[in-house]
């Protein structure tokens, strides 16, 4: 199988690349990539030389690239290319319109036209909107989305849904709860809080930090697409969660518990505009149809997660000296202006 990767040099799709090249001995990647602020070449470091991976840098909005690539015998794309972080969105939604909503359009018109096998579209449960405490997101829940990263994302879905209806394109959509795990971005709460916590800086927390996610670990999510691609209906969503949830401000002590550091690092800062509440999955159609389940606890998972972090302090400082340095600024100086002092 030829695989075309988008957004392989960020988070998940990094975590995605290695578990596909690990798992299948005969499959070939292509990891196509803007190399953003978020895209880090270092994170495929160790592929360099390996002969069934092959990365390109390059925009999937791009549509004479994306074709061209698209047209060199690739047999499934799996799309996790995307804007994702939130903050980022409320501040200039522009960057997340045009590459979650143009850039899937154009490779969904890619895959139309060269008669693909599979198209899997990384969606998020963000797009279904906030909960209440009882209630938990189903496929068939609306789709409600709060943000600027969230409506994109939605309206990205409806794209994909289309191509199903309209011209029988055998795609897939996945909504995902909250991942972590190796090779995140520090500006998502899970690395921001480990690297903060093991340099003795403050710990931020948005309003009261009774905010819910459901974290999953992202090998969980990486193993919950592979399925999904090799056995999921064309036409179909799958919620994808970890069955996890956690208060923000839970997620922060366990935390400073596991590195050992005190309580009074968390510092309560100015909230999120349009805070989500809670999300939380009902993962029960992928478990039943597919056999999936989540399989690292959350205190595995963020031991792991937590000994990377350690095991990889230049990886973050690196991130740390570039674009990142005015985006925290630019956060800070209205969140909460005694947090520059730690750039
Ligand atoms: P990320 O921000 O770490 O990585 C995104 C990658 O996409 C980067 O490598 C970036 O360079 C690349 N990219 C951005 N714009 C591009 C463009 N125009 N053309 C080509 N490449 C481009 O994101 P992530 O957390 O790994 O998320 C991956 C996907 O999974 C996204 O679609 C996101 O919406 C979805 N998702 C994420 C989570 C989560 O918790 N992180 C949960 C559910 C779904
Ligand atoms: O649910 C899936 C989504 O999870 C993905 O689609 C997004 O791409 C991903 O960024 C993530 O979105 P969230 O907004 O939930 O993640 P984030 O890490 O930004 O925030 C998690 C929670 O922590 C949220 O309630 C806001 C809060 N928070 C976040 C940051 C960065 C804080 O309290 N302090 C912080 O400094």
């Amino acid at each position: 199988m030829r695989l075309l990767v988008t957004g392989g040099a960020g988070f998940i799709g990094t975590n995605f690349v290695r578990y596909m090249l690990r798992k299948y001995s005969d499959y070939e990647v292509v990891n196509f990539d803007k190399l953003t602020y978020a895209g880090n070449l270092e994170n495929l470091k160790d592929l360099e030389g390996n002969p069934r991976h092959r990365f390109v840098r390059g925009d999937i909005c791009d549509a004479a690239v994306v074709a061209r690539l698209v047209g060199e015998g690739i047999d499934a794309i799996v799309n996790f290319a995307a804007e994702t972080h939130v903050d980022r969105s409320i501040e200039d939604p522009i960057a997340f319109v045009i590459t979650n909503v143009l850039g899937t359009q154009t490779l969904l018109a890619a895959a139309q036209k060269n008669k693909i096998k599979r198209y899997v579209q990384v969606s998020t449960d963000e797009v279904y909107g906030s909960l209440g405490e009882l209630d938990f997101f189903r496929e068939s829940t609306p789709l409600a989305p709060s943000s600027p990263y969230s409506a994109s994302k939605a309206a990205a879905d409806l794209l994909v849904q289309a191509h199903y209806f309209t011209y029988k394109l055998p795609v897939i959509t996945t909504r995902c709860s909250n991942n972590y795990g190796p090779f995140q971005f520090p500006e998502k709460l899970l690395p921001l809080l480990i690297s903060n916590a093991m340099n003795n800086l403050p710990l931020p927390i948005y309003g009261d930090g009774h905010y819910i996610r459901d974290w999953i670990y992202v090998e969980d999510h990486c193993r919950a697409i592979d399925l999904v691609l090799h056995q999921g209906k064309p036409g179909q969503t799958y919620n994808i969660g970890g069955c996890n949830e956690r208060q923000n401000l839970e997620v922060a002590r366990l935390v400073l518990t596991i590195l050992h550091k005190p309580e009074s690092l968390i510092t309560f800062v100015k909230d999120r505009p349009g805070h989500d509440r809670r999300y939380a999955i009902d993962a029960s159609k992928i478990q039943k149809e597919l056999g999936w389940h989540p399989m690292t606890s959350f205190e595995e998972g963020l031991q792991k997660t937590i000994a990377w972090y350690q095991d990889n302090k230049k990886w973050v400082a690196d991130i740390q000296q570039g674009e990142y340095r005015n985006y925290y600024q630019r956060m800070y100086t209205h969140r909460d202006e005694t947090l520059l002092k730690h750039l």
